[in-house]
């Protein structure tokens, strides 16, 4: 029988020890350790001086005052310590671009993990802007221990807000060489994530006479089977919102933009991902990430 729960004795460490909330949450675990991989070890170490024994108890606290701002499921199943962006096949050339001078925004930063990532791995932060409705830039101070060294500006704002009443987006409007957008595009259904297409392709500056073209890089999760409310996105998925809308003269954001896109992308599973897939039990199966780079002909 269960003892009484002020009496109950938990095995796990104090910060993980769960409450209601938590437990009640399909995308919560209280130990995130398996994300807590390699590189990510090295970037703790090496770039916030944390050494590897204190690192497992400094990132489930960490993630806990995340959580307490927001309970995404990246941020209680701790996929947030493994790092997308390096993994993408841009990563050489937005890492040589940043050097060269090149301004980049991440839209939905979050922690701007790989943002720091970035700068871990040479890139100077002064010309970095994070985006996000919600202001996590405080914990990603306390995360990644770089305050006074970690340049990136953060802007706190909706992508989809009116641009009078967000001069600091407006000011970005065309001078944008990299765009960085993981796991944000794809809470919208097709109106929104159209919506949400122009307002990124928006922040792009034009190719340049040196042939410099913009980048659009990130994920998200698509659903490959046809649900009432994914058809759409089903059928167009992130690589094709990016691309075909702004390809075809009737469609919005290609009409509205005049603009020309390329477009790669590849579908990737769970655990070409890195990603434990017991923890997206709460999904459909068969779901995947759709992983794109897109770039600006015209
Ligand atoms: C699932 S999290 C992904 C965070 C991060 N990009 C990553 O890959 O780990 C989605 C992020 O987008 C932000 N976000 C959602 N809607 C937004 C909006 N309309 N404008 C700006 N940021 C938004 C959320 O606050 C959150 O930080």
């Amino acid at each position: 029988m269960d003892a009484p729960s002020a009496v109950r004795k938990y095995s796990e460490p104090e910060y993980a020890k769960p409450d209601q909330q938590k437990t009640n949450s399909p995308y919560w675990r209280a130990k995130i350790d398996k994300y807590l991989i390699p590189e990510t070890q090295r970037l703790l170490d090496e770039y916030s001086n944390i050494p590897l024994e204190k690192q497992s108890y400094h990132v489930h606290k960490i993630r806990d005052q995340a959580w307490a701002i927001r309970s995404y499921p990246c941020t209680g199943l701790g996929m947030w310590l493994d790092p997308f962006l390096p993994h993408s096949p841009s990563y050489q050339t937005i890492l040589q671009r940043l050097r060269d001078g090149a301004r980049l925004i991440e839209i939905g930063c979050f922690l701007g993990n790989d943002l720091c990532r970035l700068a871990f791995d040479g890139a100077p932060t002064d010309n970095m802007y994070g985006v996000d409705i919600v202001n996590h830039w405080d914990v990603s101070f306390a995360m990644y221990r770089d305050r006074g060294r970690f340049k990136a500006q953060f802007i706190q704002a909706n992508l989809l807000s009116n641009l009078d009443e967000s001069p600091a987006l407006k000011e970005l409007q065309g001078t944008v060489d990299i765009i960085y957008v993981s796991a944000v595009l794809h809470q919208w259904d097709w109106k929104g994530q159209v919506e949400a297409a122009k307002r990124v392709a928006a922040f792009t500056r034009a190719p340049s006479r040196e042939g410099c073209k913009a980048m659009i890089v990130g994920y998200q999760v698509e659903m490959l089977r046809q649900r009432k409310w994914s058809m759409k996105r089903h059928r167009y998925p992130c690589g094709g919102i990016l691309q075909r809308p702004l390809q075809s003269s009737g469609e919005q954001v290609g009409a509205e933009t005049g603009t020309t896109w390329k477009t790669e992308s590849r579908l990737r599973s769970y655990e070409e991902m890195g990603w434990d897939p017991a923890d997206f039990a709460w999904l459909e199966p068969g779901d995947m990430a759709l992983d794109f780079v897109v770039t600006r002909i015209r």
